[in-house]
């Protein structure tokens, strides 16, 4: 009698996990038909779970957590600079998203200047920076005496949605740039202080120098 009763629970549970298994695949075939690829845009129902599943798995007392940095000016200029420096290669200096990497990560880098995150409790967003977001192109930035940092950032991320044109510029100043961008700048200063004959144009070999420099040095 029993023996049977443990039977059927085996037969029912192997039932489950066939169904299980089946709609997983079916979904990951829908989710996939076009082929994989970080083009594309997550649906609306997969970018809804994701979000909960985030929210499910952060401790309640993380949530809760309040900022214990002031939001003075200097904070918020520090945090402005870190932000320049470390997260507009993603997310743009005004916090859009719209950049090339943004653009091309699954799923997106999105628009923080919207409720979806003006939304989030400091303590989520400090989570986040802090944790990052696993399986998504967002790191994590926790390293030892990073804390208070982040916390900086919670406030400027707050300021993003009213930032000036001022601070936009200044934080141009401060993002990162590859060697061409440097070179190209380099060229600018010196025509500008003189130094040089040719106007700054185009580069014709690898190094990045001009053919006169190239010919009469
Ligand atoms: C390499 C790209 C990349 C860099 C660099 C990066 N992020 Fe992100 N970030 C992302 C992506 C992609 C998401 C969206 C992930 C998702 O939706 O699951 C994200 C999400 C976030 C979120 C959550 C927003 C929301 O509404 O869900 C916060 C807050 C955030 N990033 C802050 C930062 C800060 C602050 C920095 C710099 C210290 C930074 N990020 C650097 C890619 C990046």
């Amino acid at each position: 009698m029993l023996k049977m009763k443990l039977k059927g629970s085996c037969a029912i549970l192997l039932a489950i996990l066939a169904v299980g298994a089946l709609a997983s695949a079916l979904a990951m075939a829908y989710a996939f038909r076009g082929g994989l690829s970080a083009r594309s845009t997550p649906s609306r129902l997969e970018a809804v779970l994701a979000r909960h599943v985030r929210q499910w798995a952060m401790p309640s007392h993380e949530r809760a957590r309040s900022n214990p940095i002031r939001a003075s000016e200097e904070a918020i200029a520090e945090a402005r600079s870190h932000f320049a420096d470390h997260c507009a290669l993603c997310h743009a200096n005004d916090g859009s998203g719209e950049t090339k990497t943004g653009r091309s990560l699954y799923p997106r880098a999105p628009d923080m200047r919207l409720p979806a995150t003006q939304d989030l409790s400091d303590g989520e967003l400090f989570w986040i920076i802090e944790n990052g977001i696993p399986l998504s192109g967002m790191p994590a930035w926790s390293e030892l005496g990073s804390e208070q940092e982040s916390w900086k950032l919670v406030h400027f991320i707050r300021r993003l949605p009213k930032l000036s044109r001022q601070e936009l510029l200044e934080m141009e100043a401060l993002n990162p740039r590859g060697p061409e961008e440097w070179r190209e700048r380099e060229d600018e200063e010196r025509f500008l202080r003189g130094d040089d004959q040719a106007e700054p144009g185009p580069r014709d070999d690898d190094q990045g120098r001009r053919l006169d420099h190239t010919i009469h040095h």
